[in-house]
């Protein structure tokens, strides 16, 4: 049985909507490289036909995925240890959603909060497409087609997550025992909140701060971060959590204790600090866009081929193993 023994592969990916911020970075990629560092076979999805579930515009789709993989190459993920690959790449990813769109009563797919917050937070209510409302059930295919032990996630894609693993019990139950069932793996540091104060650090928000931001970039969004009324550096999420805010990514970005930082800016004001954080953020952002500048965009995509060469073929040897399993390997 696949599930017996421990399964060090793991399977995450990203839409290819736009750079990658710092959000992305504490939130999932730093965790993505420790865990392919630690020896997890990781695979990298790509997730390009998720994209226009919420737009039809794919004009910007090639150049967001080249750009997705000079971000990825550029914090440390390596190509020898991590696969990359593109969803629509893949044609069996697509033959998977089919098959599995028949494990799942439509009443169950219309069950889950992350994509009912979506269709609201898009204003979609009235107009949503079939593939938006059972992405989920896509997103199962793009995880069990590579029959992983892990999937590391935001909280947010949890909803998704219990659904895959309903999807491989069905099928494994239906028909015979072909997919693992995976664990999801939440990373264990809170979301980014935005430069603006609001709830998360979103490109589509304008309140992040990109890894490929400029020096100049970073010390201007960092200027014009939305503080708190008076002017002492304080921790005090309840009556001043844009500060607090601010205080949380400075300790993430230079690995100080919040009394250090206090204790820093004690008796100083916020332009002190915010130059402070801005210089912080600059060097630690310069290790990342070195490594970026020497990676080509030829070479990113020349990885990313090399990727989908060889998730094409554990995507070939599952799906055969799918209709195998399903009596449907017919022999023509
Ligand atoms: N829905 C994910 C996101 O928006 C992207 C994604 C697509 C994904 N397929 C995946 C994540 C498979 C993990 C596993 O972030």
């Amino acid at each position: 049985m696949v599930s017996d023994k421990i399964n060090r592969r793991l399977l995450t990916g990203d839409r290819p909507t736009g750079p990658l911020h710092l959000g992305h970075y504490f939130g999932s990629l730093k965790n993505r490289v420790k865990l392919q560092d630690e020896g997890y076979e990781t695979f990298i999805i790509i997730a390009d036909y998720q994209v226009i579930t919420d737009r039809l515009d794919t004009s910007a789709i090639k150049e967001n995925i080249t750009n997705l993989m000079l971000d990825y190459l550029s914090v440390g993920l390596n190509s020898k240890k991590t696969t990359f690959f593109v969803q629509s790449m893949i044609p069996q990813l697509s033959e998977l959603t089919q098959i599995f769109s028949m494990l799942v009563s439509t009443s169950r797919v219309g069950r889950n909060p992350t994509v009912k917050e979506e269709i609201k937070a898009m204003k979609l209510e009235s107009n949503v497409s079939l593939g938006m409302f059972s992405y989920p059930v896509s997103q199962a295919a793009d995880i069990l087609l590579f029959l992983p032990g892990v999937v590391p996630v935001g909280e947010d894609q949890l909803p998704h997550i219990e659904l895959t693993k309903e999807i491989a019990r069905k099928f494994n139950t239906a028909y015979s025992e072909v997919f693992s069932i995976p664990e999801a793996l939440l990373s264990a540091t809170p979301r980014l909140m935005g430069l603006d104060g609001s709830q998360k650090m979103s490109k589509s928000r304008n309140n992040a701060i990109f890894l490929s931001d400029s020096t100049d970039e970073v010390r201007s969004k960092i200027k014009k971060a939305v503080t708190d009324s008076g002017s002492e550096i304080v921790y005090d999420k309840n009556n001043k959590p844009n500060v607090a805010n601010l205080i949380d990514l400075y300790q993430l970005i230079a690995g100080k204790k919040v009394e250090e930082i206090v204790g820093l800016y004690a008796g100083k004001g916020y332009k002190e600090f915010k130059e402070g954080l801005g210089e912080e953020i600059v060097s630690f952002l310069k290790p990342i866009q070195e490594k970026r500048s020497k990676v080509t965009e030829k070479y990113a995509l020349e990885v990313l081929r090399q990727g989908n060469k060889k998730a094409l073929e554990v995507a070939q040897s599952t799906l055969r193993k799918v209709k195998v399993a399903m009596q449907m390997d017919y022999r023509l």
